[in-house]
């Protein structure tokens, strides 16, 4: 039997980067994951060309119940360290938009990266392996038949189960006397019922808004969809979003102040759905008209009266009666508590040897590459201290 120094448990973005960076520092690592091949989130990521990091990556853009928490690793491998690689490998690559890089091919071209670089680093990957139970004795984990004095949880969150997402990395960890934090899915649409319900019949349709529950908000694309609401400004503010919360939404946010005023001095005889649908999508600038209950031409509104739409249309109130749910959110908040785990190394405090990196702890990005550069910087914190 090898003498493992470090099994990995996982070989999605975190567990592959890792496993290749203990291995090319020396460590002699095996890789195990029960899928019947790695990286298969990578492969899909991206729309299929992987948006593998963001420029724009810095700690507040990730959410965790210790927002301090990801700094360390943050710092100490950057969206330009993995850039470097990227290059390094030939991979071309483009910037999409807000800082976000994406292969111009495809997400393979990320997989086959991170595989060359485990071969580089002598690591030997296992796939479709069933993992059992972990056994820690003599100072060595015990699994699948292998054993070694360090194990690095790298399983991921729950999120897409249909893709081999388990919440195994929770089981170990609670096995290990680590505290979790309640996981739920995020980057995830929201459904609506009840009277918001009726938006449902726009699906398909689009508009650039100010989407905001509680403090955060984002400036992006919402789309109304036949459940309720997705798009890149909802699937950012669904992390945040706790049931009971309302979303709200600025469907107008270019428009100066008094607009719909001004709009009435210089088109009297239009009508809101006219003045509205020179932004918006007709039909989403007819149904808000018809919610608003401003039937006729501008000028038989009074002041008062277009004042108070523009500020519903400045913040028009959706009150979501849930999420699409882990089947179809793209990340899991929550997970392994941070409070548990040493930010420098990844290590459990009271577990020596143990490491949690990865969607499996709770640090959650943004949308847009904040999610792999988590992964990236989480499994170099810990491959240096294997
Ligand atoms: P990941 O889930 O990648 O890997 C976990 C691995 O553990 C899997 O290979 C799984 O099979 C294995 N496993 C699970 N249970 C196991 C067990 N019991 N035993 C053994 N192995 C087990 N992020 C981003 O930054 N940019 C993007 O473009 C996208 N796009 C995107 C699209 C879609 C559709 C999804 C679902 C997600 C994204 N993401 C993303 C998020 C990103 O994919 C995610 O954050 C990372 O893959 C997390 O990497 P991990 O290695 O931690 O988990």
């Amino acid at each position: 039997m090898a003498e493992w120094d470090a099994i990995v448990l996982g070989a999605g973005a975190a567990g592959l980067f890792c496993a290749a960076q203990a291995g090319q520092r020396g460590a002699r690592v095996l890789l195990l994951d029960h899928a019947d091949a790695p990286g298969k989130k990578i492969l899909i990521s991206g729309g299929g060309r992987c948006n593998f990091t963001n420029v724009n990556t810095a700690p507040d853009r990730f959410l965790s119940a210790n927002p301090h928490f990801a700094k360390s690793a943050l710092s100490r491998y950057k969206p330009q360290d993995f850039l470097a690689l990227v290059e390094i490998y030939g991979v071309a690559w483009h910037e999409k938009t807000l800082g976000q890089l994406f292969c111009d091919s495809s997400a393979r071209q990320i997989v086959d990266l991170l595989l060359e670089e485990c071969v580089k680093g002598g690591v030997e990957l296992r796939c479709g392996v069933m993992t059992g139970e972990v056994e820690h004795r003599d100072g060595r984990f015990h699994v699948a038949g292998e054993s070694a004095p360090r194990l690095v949880i790298a399983t991921g969150g729950p999120s897409i189960p249909k893709l081999g997402a388990t919440g195994f990395a929770y089981d170990l960890a609670r096995q290990f006397g680590l505290k979790v934090v309640q996981p739920r899915p995020a980057l995830v649409p929201l459904t609506l019922a009840g009277e918001d319900a009726l938006f449902t019949e726009l699906s398909g349709v689009s508009a650039d808004v100010t989407a905001k529950c509680g403090k955060a908000r984002f400036r992006e694309a919402a789309l109304f969809t036949h459940r309720g609401l997705s798009g890149p400004a909802i699937l950012q503010v669904s992390s945040y979003w706790q049931r009971g919360d309302e979303v709200g939404i600025d469907f107008l946010p270019d428009q100066p102040a008094d607009w719909l005023i001004e709009a009435k001095q210089q088109r009297p005889r239009s009508g809101l759905a006219k003045v509205l649908g020179e932004t918006l999508s007709e039909r989403l600038a007819q149904r808000l008209t018809e919610r608003l209950g401003v039937t006729g031409e501008l000028i038989n509104q009074t002041d008062k009266a277009l004042r108070a739409a523009q500020a519903r249309l400045a913040d028009w109130r959706f009150l979501p009666n849930g999420s699409e749910g882990f089947a179809k959110a793209e990340v899991t908040a929550g997970g392994i508590s941070t409070a548990d785990l040493s930010s420098q190394t990844m290590e459990a405090r009271r577990v020596p040897g143990l490491y949690a990196i990865g969607e499996a702890v709770d640090v959650t990005g943004w949308l847009g590459g904040y999610n792999f550069q988590w992964a990236w910087a989480s499994a170099n914190a810990a491959a240096l201290a294997i």
